[in-house]
């Protein structure tokens, strides 16, 4: 069996194969409660062969929501939403995992689809953020954010933990700490978005704090068989490159300390000014260095979309898991595509048996 298609076990949880759903907000939520949408999304998901499915950036406030229409877990109501979501993906026999986030300065934007800027002052639909400094994006996301106190530090990190004990409540196995894609927690990290004078800025010790402290607190309310694990920006591409991967590296081997089961490798987004150097599989290599300086397991995601690249990137250990975005919502079917070219033995058994027991006849007949 190609390797794609082994099993992998962390701590409690076993997944049915090496392809994971990276998150994907969908901005289909109302007042942070998911939707119909949300069930039908992530059913598909599951029972298209995906062994984790990572459901999307879930705001730990409503601040911290990007968009009016995100998924938020700040209330019991809006964690509740997500129990039928959680039953489906463990019921097509994938495990069910959540991204908790805060978006910071990037906040108060408009939907991808209706213009992905912030939305104007004075527009009663937006709010103040938050961030560490008082230091805009810039671009398409102008705002000004309001530097964090003390305070609003505490605040922040509680707000994860709750978060964290909710999702733990509803069912979800596997939690993602949203470190990345400059939202707060990479703000903190990023010299872009940090200008603190105090114990939360200017060295790399200084600005992972915050992220550091959030991990800690977060892992002493989640279980421990369940893995915890964080989605971290390790690069921004910006002409800083080796520097940050090397105080990158030194924060996530801090993050093992406190205990991280799993490091997705991904990009930081603090500036947008960066040269990306887009391509198939880019940020592979860069996920495998931190992996094997840091000694733990991990995944990227980026243009993995061809069946023979993600199997190869499993076999010669790259990484433990793929992380598929959009191949995902072009083909949710994508893994039993992937078993049927790379000529896995009865393909349809990467299917639920409602659909593998028809389909593995339809393909022999
Ligand atoms: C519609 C959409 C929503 C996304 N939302 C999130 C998100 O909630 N959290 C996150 O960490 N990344 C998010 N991303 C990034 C994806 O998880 C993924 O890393 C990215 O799409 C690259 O992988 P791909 O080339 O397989 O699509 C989103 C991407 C898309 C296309």
């Amino acid at each position: 069996m190609a390797s794609l298609f082994e099993p992998y076990a962390l701590k409690g949880v076993t997944l049915r194969n090496r392809i994971a759903v990276s998150p994907m907000c969908q901005y289909m939520a109302q007042e942070g409660v998911i939707t119909d949408w949300h069930g039908a999304h992530y059913a598909g998901l599951a029972r298209g062969g995906a062994s984790l499915v990572t459901v999307e950036a879930t705001a730990v406030s409503p601040e911290g929501r990007i968009t009016p229409g995100d998924a938020g877990i700040w209330t019991d109501a809006q964690a509740d939403a997500w129990r039928p979501v959680v039953s489906a993906i463990k019921q097509a026999g994938a495990v069910p995992g959540i991204q908790i986030a805060h978006a910071g300065r990037k906040a108060s934007a408009n939907r991808p689809w209706e213009g992905d800027d912030h939305i104007p002052d004075g527009d009663p639909r937006g709010w103040q953020t938050i961030a560490p400094s008082a230091v805009a994006f810039g671009g398409d996301l102008p705002k000004v954010p309001l530097a964090m106190t003390a305070d609003d530090i505490a605040r922040v990190r509680a707000d994860f933990v709750a978060a964290a004990r909710r999702a733990d409540a509803v069912g979800f196995e596997w939690l993602v700490l949203h470190f990345a894609h400059g939202y707060l927690g990479q703000s903190f990290f990023s010299p872009h978005s940090n200008q603190r004078t105090d114990e939360y800025g200017g060295s790399a010790e200084n600005r992972g704090r915050f992220l550091l402290e959030t991990l800690a607190a977060v892992r002493a309310v989640w279980p421990d068989n369940k893995p915890l694990t964080a989605r971290f920006g390790v690069i921004e591409f910006d002409g800083r490159d080796e520097e940050m991967l090397a105080e990158s590296i030194g924060l996530v081997k801090r993050f093992k300390q406190e205990g991280l089961d799993f490091i997705d490798v991904s990009i930081g987004f603090s500036t947008p000014h960066a040269a990306i150097p887009w391509g198939a599989h880019f940020m592979a290599p860069i996920a495998e260095r931190v992996r094997r300086e840091t000694g733990l397991p991990g995944s990227t995601s980026w243009f993995i979309s061809q069946p023979d690249q993600a199997n190869t990137l499993i076999a010669d250990g790259t990484l433990e898991l793929v992380m598929l975005g959009r191949p995902l919502l072009d083909n949710p079917h994508w893994p039993y595509a992937a078993a049927l070219k790379l000529g896995v033995d009865r393909p349809a058994w990467t299917l639920p048996a409602p659909y593998a027991h028809w389909l593995e006849r339809y393909r022999a007949a």
